[in-house]
């Protein structure tokens, strides 16, 4: 049916104001594959025959134009926007032979099936259309996935950036290579990308590269750097964060041996991980997380009838493998968990363990790469499950510090700690990197999620809670800062639904 010729309008766009003669009608003209010149120019004609084009995709488009694009990619795009904004009605998704028709016609011609892009192929031929909404918080992330060497590669580009304190172009790999991680199956061709969110020039290429050659020459050089190299080594250690390895680097040090040599300069923290280096670097095994668990479990209850432990981080998310055991201890009877760490420290400390068998492997000296003129004598073998501890009181216990908008650390009374894996008498043991936090029970449903991760899955969903609604979110709470209201949550689902945010499993928020 022939649109009705209405009342002539006035629109603008982008500061320029055309006549519209058919008002029911709103384009916009896609261009991957139409070229910049070739879409300003049919702009320009459509918009001198009455037409209205839109420069930017919006929710006010109709009949959005495509030249040389498969049904398949016609509907990854409007996937891909229909994530962004949701809730709005779908435009008709047109080949470019409707427009030229319409030119021609002088007014819109009616939309045939042989104009529409989503008809050219029955739609259950394709794959599943990628849904991708833009925030990681708003998507399931599994643990495995089907984009592994991509994914790595983006991954050392992220961590190569942070290295240098390039934060925005760390975040811009982080989002793409979660996008990667997010994808119900594996990519093969760049095209598959089109119309994903945060897929920006730079992350293309190195997919591109991948795809064609099977390498990067950027990432491999980055990888094989003495730069990212000794970076890498040296923020693996514990206690040693990107700008003391950074000054270390500029000051020419560039291997563990080096760092020994300077071990007066170093913060018990720092010689505690350089001790220990070796087993700290060997990933934790899930069975190793869970009896460290149990082994605190036993202390905590001996220590406070009643009070909790709950594995959180990777584990939590399902991982089998992980750098460090998180911990979460609370009692449900508010305030009675305070002052609780030093006890069940203390009682750690007193547990005795199994000596070692005569050259069994274990973490205290000697190690391969030490220079022993250089390190003090090693302290006397200690009696306890605690290597080392490093207790930090809560700063405060007045949640309302969620006012200040800025922090992403949280002030929780915590343990830093390296304890020995407890083993069955006469085996080897290992050192073992545990966090033990402890959250008052109205906090705790916070403290959980923030401290369940991943890293970018916290990332991503506190920078939704603020842009999106708002709302300042952290490991604390979840403040109202117009109406300087705090909200109270009973468990992690609650938080979710605040947020209007589907909820989702810890399995799924491996982003
Ligand atoms: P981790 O660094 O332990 O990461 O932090 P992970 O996911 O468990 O991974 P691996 O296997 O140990 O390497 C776990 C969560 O705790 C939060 C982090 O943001 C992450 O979400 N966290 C960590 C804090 O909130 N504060 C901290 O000081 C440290
Ligand atoms: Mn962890």
């Amino acid at each position: 049916m022939m649109l009705p010729r209405r009342r002539r309008a006035r629109v603008e766009d982008t500061g320029n104001f055309f006549e519209v003669h058919f008002p029911g009608v709103a384009i916009y003209l896609a261009e991957p594959r139409m070229g910049r010149s070739r879409r300003a120019f049919l702009t320009r004609l459509a918009r001198s025959k009455g037409f209205h084009v839109l420069d930017a995709y919006s929710s006010a488009v109709t009949h959005v134009v495509m030249e040389q694009t498969s049904a398949e990619e016609a509907i990854c795009w409007q996937e891909s926007r229909a994530a962004l904004a949701p809730g709005c009605a779908r435009p008709a998704l047109l080949d470019i032979s409707w427009f030229t028709e319409s030119m021609a016609a002088g007014q819109p011609v009616p939309v045939e099936s042989r104009h529409c892009l989503e008809e050219a192929v029955p739609r259950k031929r394709l794959p599943g259309p990628v849904r991708m909404p833009p925030y990681a918080c708003q998507r399931s992330t599994p643990l495995t996935h089907h984009n592994t060497s991509l994914w790595e590669a983006l991954e050392v580009l992220a961590e190569a950036a942070g290295f240098e304190g390039r934060e925005g172009c760390l975040l811009a790999f982080c989002r793409a290579a979660s996008v990667l991680k997010a994808l119900p199956c594996q990519v093969t061709a760049l095209s598959q990308l089109q119309g994903l969110p945060h897929f920006g020039e730079h992350s293309r290429r190195v997919v591109q590269e991948l795809l064609d050659r099977g390498v990067c020459e950027e990432v491999e050089r980055v990888r094989l750097s003495e730069r990212y190299q000794s970076m890498k080594l040296f923020t693996q250690i514990f206690g040693v964060g990107v700008r003391t390895a950074d000054r270390w680097y500029r000051e020419g040090l560039r291997t563990l041996d080096d760092i020994q040599g300077q071990v007066q300069r170093l913060t018990e923290q720092q010689k505690a991980g350089l001790q220990h280096h070796q087993d700290l670097c060997t990933p934790v095994q899930r069975p190793d997380a869970e009896a460290l668990q149990q082994v605190v479990e036993t202390a905590v209850a001996q220590a406070l009838p009643g009070a909790t432990v709950t594995l959180a981080g990777g584990f939590r998310r399902g991982k089998l493998q992980g750098h460090d055991v998180d911990l979460l201890i609370t009692h449900p009877q508010e305030g009675q968990e305070a002052g609780l760490l030093p006890r069940v420290l203390c009682s750690l400390k007193q547990q005795v363990r199994a000596a070692p068998p005569e050259g069994a492997a274990g973490s205290c000296p000697p190690r391969a790469w030490t220079v022993p003129i250089m390190l003090p004598p090693p302290p006397p073998t200690p009696q306890g499950l605690v290597l080392y501890q490093q207790h930090q009181l809560s700063r405060s216990r007045d949640p309302t510090h969620l006012t200040q908008r800025s922090h992403t650390m949280d002030t929780f009374e915590r343990s830093f700690c390296i304890f020995r894996l407890p083993r069955p008498p006469g085996a080897a043991w290992k050192a073992v990197r545990v966090d033990l936090v402890v959250a008052p029970i109205s906090q705790f449903p916070f403290a959980l999620l923030g401290w369940t991760g991943s890293k970018h899955f916290e990332r991503e969903l506190r920078q939704f809670s603020r842009k999106e609604k708002g709302l300042w979110l952290n490991s604390h709470g979840l403040f109202d800062p117009e109406q300087k209201t705090l909200f109270r949550a009973a468990a992690e689902e609650d938080i979710f639904r605040h947020l209007g945010l589907a909820y989702l499993p810890p399995e799924q928020r491996n982003a």
